[in-house]
C-alpha cells in the first residue's frame, strides 16, 4: 500500500501559490466494521486540502485490527496526514501499536512532538481532562488526584516543548483535548471537566499559533478562541456531520504561505 503523501491515487486540486490549504477530522473511531466505507471520505478530505490532520481517537476500542483498517483506508490519501492519538486509541492498553500502524503507514503520529509540511509548522499533543479556568482540578489531597492533574500537567508541557520546537512564521496546535471550554460547551456540563484543560491552553499564551484544531467533544461547539483570541476548531467527525448535515465532514482552513509575523487575531481563514 503507497504511504500516504506518496501515492497518487486520487486527482487532486493542484495547490495555491499563496495559500496552504489544511483539512482536519478527529473522531473517526474506526471499528473493525469500518473496512471500505472511509476511503471515499479521506479521498474527499484530501483532494480539498494540501494536509491533512487527524485530531485522535482515530479507532474505537485501540486494537492493532481498527488500526490496520484504519491505515488501509488511508492508502486513499495522496496528502500528507498528521494525527494525534484520543483516549480511545488507549483503550486497549497498546497505544504504541496504533501509533506504529499508522506510522508505517506514512502518518506522522505527533505526541509532544513538533513538524513541518509546506511551511506551516504543527505541534501535536493528545492532551488530557483536568476542567477549565476556576473549576480546573488542583493537585491538593488524595495522591491519585495529584497523579490525575500530573497526568493534564505532564501534556501540557509535551504540547510546550513541542510548540517551543516550531520556527515557521505559521503554526498549528493539533489536539485530541480542548484547550478551552469554548468547544466543548453542547455537552452537559457535569463532563466538561473530562473534555478537556485550561493547562493546554497556557502553552498556547507563550506560544501563538495561528489555528488550533482538537476533538473529543462530540456534542460540542465548531468554534471557539483562546483567551489571546487564537481560533480553536472542535473537529469532531459526530460534530461536524450534526452541524452541516450534507457537508463532508471535516474542516478546512487556509493560512497564507508567504511569511508574515503571527497576529493574534484571525490568522486563519475558515473555507469549510
Ligand atoms: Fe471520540
Ligand atoms: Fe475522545
Amino acid at each position: 500500500m503507497p504511504a500516504p503523501g506518496t501515492g497518487r491515487q486520487h486527482r487532486r486540486m493542484s495547490k495555491s501559490a499563496t495559500s496552504v490549504r489544511i483539512a482536519a477530522v478527529g473522531d473517526i473511531h474506526v471499528t473493525k466494521d469500518s473496512a471500505g466505507s472511509l476511503r471515499g471520505f479521506f479521498a474527499k478530505a484530501a483532494d480539498a486540502a494540501d494536509m491533512l490532520l487527524l485530531c485522535g481517537d482515530l479507532t474505537d476500542y485501540g486494537t492493532a485490527d481498527e488500526a490496520h483498517i484504519l491505515a488501509e483506508e488511508l492508502g486513499a490519501v495522496s496528502v500528507p496526514v498528521v494525527a494525534v492519538l484520543g483516549n480511545h486509541d488507549y483503550e486497549s492498553g497498546t497505544p504504541e501499536v496504533v501509533c506504529a500502524t499508522l506510522k508505517r503507514a506514512g502518518v506522522r503520529v505527533l505526541d509532544g512532538e513538533a513538524c513541518e509540511i509546506e511551511g506551516i509548522g504543527i505541534a501535536g499533543a493528545k492532551g488530557f481532562a483536568g476542567g477549565f479556568g476556576r473549576g480546573s482540578l488542583g493537585a491538593w489531597g488524595e495522591p491519585a488526584i495529584k497523579m490525575f492533574v500530573k497526568e493534564s500537567l505532564n501534556e501540557a508541557m509535551k504540547l510546550e516543548s513541542a510548540l517551543a520546537k516550531l520556527r515557521t512564521p505559521r503554526r498549528i496546535a493539533l489536539l485530541h483535548y480542548s484547550p478551552i471550554a469554548g468547544t466543548v460547551a453542547g455537552e452537559p456540563a457535569e463532563i466538561f471537566p473530562f473534555l478537556g484543560s485550561s493547562r493546554l491552553e497556557e502553552p498556547l499564551l507563550r506560544y501563538p499559533v495561528d489555528a488550533v484544531f482538537h476533538g473529543h467533544a462530540h456534542r460540542g461547539t465548531m468554534d471557539g478562541k483562546t483567551i489571546n483570541g487564537v481560533p480553536v476548531y472542535n473537529v469532531a467527525k459526530p460534530l461536524l456531520q450534526r452541524t452541516r448535515p450534507g457537508q463532508p465532514p471535516f474542516r478546512v482552513i487556509e493560512l497564507p504561505r508567504e511569511a508574515a509575523p503571527i497576529a493574534a487575531d484571525s490568522p486563519a481563514a475558515a473555507v469549510a
